[in-house]
Parts: structure tokens; C-alpha cells; sequence
């Protein structure tokens, strides 16, 4: 889909691959609106965005809410109309093991990004069947196709994206609606500051991959929709790991889990 004029609503935009994919839409020309809940850092990619002349309007809200969801998204609605582009990105998640996450943390780790992403898609998808046009990407990590210890339920929330996005796909098969789906390795974001205990348990495996900034994440979302691309895998040492496990999954696999992070006797 062509961005130029569009208008584009990117979930998770206060910080990380959200604050630069809305700066990279409004470069390739599109209107953006903003969802995330800290007002101050909203404010200041509001600012960054007005002052290199873009069009952009920003909602502090929680998106783990699903009746926020409902309220932000009619305003939404009212007041700019249906987004042309969703980009549902929010997402948080501490990497643990089971006996470490409480059951609430489970259930808010699945609250966003997956919920989020499937009450944002239901609240304007009615109007993108009706126009016959849209495009939705979910921003999800190798962690929805790959698993390695530590990460229990943040992993399970990564697939239930994938899964998601795979079956939004089917549902729009014969629509002009595109669907793409993000899967990168580690990007240099304040993901690892706003998650702690999560980066000491990136497989060592991982080392072999380069780390991508959110401004390169930003660059191949903004391809993925120019491009209608269904999957985007950055980068490209990523994409050999991908192809490498279309051949010999177990093989992959079971370096994820030799490789990955091992607590010592006792520690919790
Ligand atoms: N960093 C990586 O290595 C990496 C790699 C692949 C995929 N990803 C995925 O990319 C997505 C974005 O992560 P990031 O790296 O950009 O991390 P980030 O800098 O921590 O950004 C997360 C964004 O989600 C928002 N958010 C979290 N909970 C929310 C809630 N309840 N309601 C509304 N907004 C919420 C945050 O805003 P507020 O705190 O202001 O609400 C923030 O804007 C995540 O789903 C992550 O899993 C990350």
C-alpha cells in the first residue's frame, strides 16, 4: 500500500520501534496517531514529528484495557476517521520462567501485546471491509517462532501473535486488506531497560546475529507495507536462521535451548 497520505495509527509509539516507524510514516508521507500510555514521552515524539511538519495526534491510554480500547478507538474514529494502516505494536513482557511469573503477570503479558492487537484490529477492521482496503501489520520477534528457556510467558505471547496474524490472513483471503507480520532478533530499543532480567537471557546463539536499531526495524516496516510483504525477518543473518530451520527445525531448535540461559542450583 502506498503510505503517501495515509493515515497510519501505530500502537506503542512513546517509545523504541513504535516512536521510529511513526517517524519513518510520516516520512514516507503519511498522518499518524499515536497510542501508548506515558503522556511525557508521547509528548516528545509529538514534538519531534511536528517539528519535521508532519501531521500526527497522540492518545495516552492503556491499551491492556479492553474497554480503553473501545472508547479510544471510537474517538479515534470520530474524530480522523478509520486508519488506513495499523501498525499494533505494543508489547511488554519480562523474560521468566514459569515458576518466576505470577499468574496476573501471565495474564497482563498476554494483555499486550495480543490482546491489544486483536481488540485494536476489531475495533476498525468493520470499516476496512466495508472500503475494501487497510493494511495490518503485527509486530511480534523470533520468539513467535522459535522458544528458549526463560522467557515462558512472554514466548507464549509472541505466538499467540503469530497466530493471530496468521488466521487474520485467512479470514481476509480475497480482500485487498494486507497483513504482514514482523519477526526480528534483538533490536537496540529501551525494551531491555523496561523488562529487566530479560537480556541476559537472549540465547548466546543469538551473538551470531547483528543487532538491528529501531530506526532499521522502522525502514523495513515501512517496506513490509509498501511491498505488502506477509512476513519480514531482519536481519538477514535472521533470515538465514529462518531458512536454516525450514530444513533441519530440531537442529535450530535445539540450539536455542544448548545455547540458552541456565539458572544456577537454587537461584531463583
Ligand atoms: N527490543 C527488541 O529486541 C524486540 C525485538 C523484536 C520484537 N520486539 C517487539 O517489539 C514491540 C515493541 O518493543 P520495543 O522494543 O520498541 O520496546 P519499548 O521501547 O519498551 O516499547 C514498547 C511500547 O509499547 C508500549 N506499551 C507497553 N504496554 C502498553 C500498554 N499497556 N498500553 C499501551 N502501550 C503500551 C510502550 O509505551 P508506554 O510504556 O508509554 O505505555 C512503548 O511505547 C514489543 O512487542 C516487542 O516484543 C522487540
Amino acid at each position: 500500500m502506498r503510505i503517501n497520505g495515509k493515515l497510519v495509527l501505530v500502537s506503542g509509539a512513546s517509545s523504541g520501534i513504535g516512536a521510529a516507524t511513526a517517524k519513518a510514516m510520516v516520512k514516507a508521507g503519511g498522518r499518524v496517531v499515536l497510542l501508548a500510555r506515558r503522556k511525557e514521552a508521547l509528548d516528545q515524539v509529538v514534538s519531534e514529528i511536528t517539528c519535521a511538519d508532519g501531521q500526527v495526534w497522540a492518545y495516552s491510554v492503556d491499551l491492556a484495557d479492553a474497554d480503553v480500547v473501545t472508547t479510544v478507538t471510537k474517538q479515534i474514529t470520530e474524530k480522523l476517521g478509520t486508519p488506513d494502516i495499523i501498525i499494533n505494536n505494543a508489547g511488554a513482557g519480562r523474560w521468566l520462567f514459569v515458576d518466576e511469573t505470577s499468574p496476573v503477570e501471565a495474564v497482563e503479558m498476554m494483555a499486550v501485546p495480543y490482546f491489544a492487537a486483536f481488540n485494536v484490529t476489531h475495533a476498525f477492521l468493520p470499516v476496512m471491509l466495508m472500503r475494501n482496503s487497510g493494511h495490518i501489520v503485527n509486530i511480534s520477534s523470533v520468539g513467535s517462532r522459535f522458544v528458549w528457556p526463560g522467557a515462558t510467558a512472554y514466548l507464549a505471547a509472541r505466538w499467540a501473535v503469530r497466530g493471530f496474524t496468521e488466521a487474520l490472513r485467512a479470514d481476509l483471503a480475497g480482500s485487498a486488506i494486507g497483513v504482514t507480520l514482523y519477526e526480528s532478533g534483538v533490536v537496540t530499543s529501551p525494551y531491555w531497560k523496561h523488562n529487566l532480567r530479560s537480556r541476559e537471557r537472549v540465547p548466546k546463539m543469538a551473538e551470531l546475529i547483528p543487532e538491528i536499531t529501531p530506526e532499521q526495524a522502522a525502514n523495513a516496516i515501512v517496506r513490509g507495507v509498501e511491498k505488502n510483504k506477509r512476513l519480514i525477518v531482519i536481519p538477514f543473518m535472521m533470515k538465514l536462521t529462518y531458512w536454516l530451520h525450514a530444513v533441519f527445525p530440531g537442529v535450530v531448535q535445539w540450539l536455542m535451548t544448548k545455547t540458552g540461559y541456565r539458572r544456577m542450583q537454587g537461584e531463583k
